[in-house]
């Protein structure tokens, strides 16, 4: 085998002068694509996203990166109506999985961060639950003081970024009602799921709220770096924060269907919890390494959101939970480097996969998926725009462009095996996003289409969400005052 030259990924990027400045290729592309792109007026906010669902049951975490369960079953009803083998390679907490498996599907999901990993396992745990134990064990834990049961063993392992993020008195509720449940609740179920309540409301009882890219600290926490005043609004009391969330995983996990709110408070409550055989497998891992793993052609329907290009950091936003978790300062920060590259702190990945596949015999695949990325003329034309744009200072952080670069070489990765595993006749729905960076419009949804094509598959539609059809990068203008398309796209396997 001859193995070439470690280069990084802008050194092996085709880069020419021709490009710099000009919108050709991506208006080529969007020819290609264009009758594809078509507006659904199904797809709404509403129907795509957790943030738009926050009524629905068992949305006890808010993590504002899901989407809803609606749109799972829609895509299920649309595309795949017989219950077959369901992936979703960037899981978060599982929306895809749980729905499907509803319909009868088995569901597997990868997810790399704890987070969306735990409350996945927690949903599951619940599922499984002993009502008889869960009620004895609220009855007794609503006597407690929490903070008598501080013990120092449980303390909350702050990062530098989350210290100071609880007053004195919520942080001893909180470490007191960790202590009690790892001393006092023996059943496991029963402590997961006690102790997946105080995860699910550690914003809510904290100075700090998920804004963008970062956590935003309230004033009141002496902690505000921002020049203006910040104020989250009503901090929680933890104890009236857990029963809260505890009664709504309660609700949400009996028969009783809404018709009753229960009252954890009362001493007569007696609830029958519904048992439900799951058929859900989640790996925790990043899904570049993981999905080399799985055997060619047995998916049927891969219904994915992967993090859009947005520098959106998912390890600072959840830093709270992932202290919670036991994360360490170098966990978290390695964490952050396996993620799909949606910062501009991550590095470049292709050394670890080019080690990957030779690793599994699969070199020529390597070589392909490498070709495939940088033969990509849009992606290279907006890459050498973007660079010039670096060099020229007109970029707010010179590590955008090594962001972009990375973001599309790993989706490159992701589309080739994603192809692989679906069966011939299989399907695959991807929601994303479209982005901008000094004006410049990066159309994710047809480079990521015409990678697809690459491999071998077929683009049925990229559906627009929003207002309407999306506009060219021509109709956008060098700085685009219009809508960016907002999509999920259907892409399919020929059958053979
Ligand atoms: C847009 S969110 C998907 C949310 C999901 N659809 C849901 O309903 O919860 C993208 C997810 O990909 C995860 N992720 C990022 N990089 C990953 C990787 N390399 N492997 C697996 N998961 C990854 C993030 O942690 C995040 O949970």
């Amino acid at each position: 085998m001859t193995i070439t030259k470690h280069t990084s990924i802008s050194q092996s990027i085709n880069r020419s002068e021709s490009t710099v400045n000009s919108l050709e290729q991506r208006n080529v592309l969007y020819e290609k694509f264009r009758s594809k792109i078509i507006h659904n007026p199904c797809l709404d906010r509403t129907l795509v996203s957790f943030q738009g669902n926050k009524e629905s049951k068992f949305s006890w975490f808010k993590y504002r990166e899901g989407f809803s369960e609606k749109l799972v079953q829609y895509l299920i009803e649309t595309f795949k109506p017989q219950p077959g083998i369901l992936l979703d390679p960037f899981s978060g907490v599982g929306s895809s999985l749980f729905a499907a498996s509803n319909l009868g599907w088995d569901a597997f999901g990868i997810e790399l961060l704890p987070v969306g990993y735990f409350a996945i396992q927690a949903r599951l745990t619940a599922q499984d639950i002993n009502s008889k134990i869960l009620n004895i064990v609220i009855a007794e834990i609503k006597k407690n003081n929490f903070s008598d049961y501080y013990d120092s063993n449980f303390v909350f392992k702050h990062l530098a970024i989350t210290s100071g993020a609880f007053s004195e008195s919520q942080e001893a509720e909180l470490v007191g009602y960790i202590s009690y449940c790892h001393q006092h609740i023996t059943d496991d179920k029963i402590r997961k799921i006690l102790l997946y309540a105080a995860f699910c409301i550690l914003e809510d009882i904290s100075y700090t709220r998920k804004d963008g890219q970062y956590l935003r600290w309230d004033t009141r926490s002496g902690r505000s770096k921002g020049k203006k005043e910040f104020n989250k609004g009503e901090i929680f009391n933890f104890r009236d924060a857990v029963f809260k969330k505890i009664n709504q995983i309660i609700s949400d996990l009996s028969n009783i269907n809404n018709v009753v709110q229960l009252d954890l408070f009362n001493d007569n409550i007696n609830l029958q919890i519904t048992h439900k055989k799951n058929n859900i497998h989640v790996y925790q891992g990043s899904c570049l390494d993981i999905l080399p793993k799985f055997k060619n052609n047995n998916i049927d329907f891969i219904i994915t959101s992967p993090p859009y290009i947005n520098r959106y950091d998912y390890t600072r936003t959840y830093a709270l939970e992932l202290a919670f978790l036991g994360c360490s300062e170098e966990e978290v920060k390695s964490l952050r480097q396996a993620m799909l590259s949606c910062t501009v702190e991550n590095r470049d990945k292709r050394i670890f996969l080019e080690k990957l596949y030779i690793g599994m015999n699969r070199y020529s695949d390597f070589i392909e998926i490498d070709s495939t990325f940088k033969n990509q003329a849009a992606l290279q034309e907006v890459v050498a725009i973007l660079d010039n744009y670096r060099v020229e200072g007109k970029l707010n952080n010179i590590n955008i462009v090594r962001m972009i670069r990375n973001y599309f070489y790993e989706m490159c990765f992701v589309i080739y095996e994603l192809t692989r595993v679906l069966k011939p006749g299989g399907v695959i729905a991807m929601v994303n996003d479209n982005v901008q960076y000094a004006g410049e419009e990066i159309p994710v949804d047809i480079i990521l289409s015409d990678f697809a094509e690459s491999f071998g598959l077929m683009t049925r539609y990229i559906w627009t969400l929003g207002r309407g059809k999306g506009n060219s990068s021509q109709q956008m203008g060098n700085h685009g005052r219009s809508e960016l398309r907002k999509c999920v796209y259907i892409w399919e396997k020929p059958v053979l």
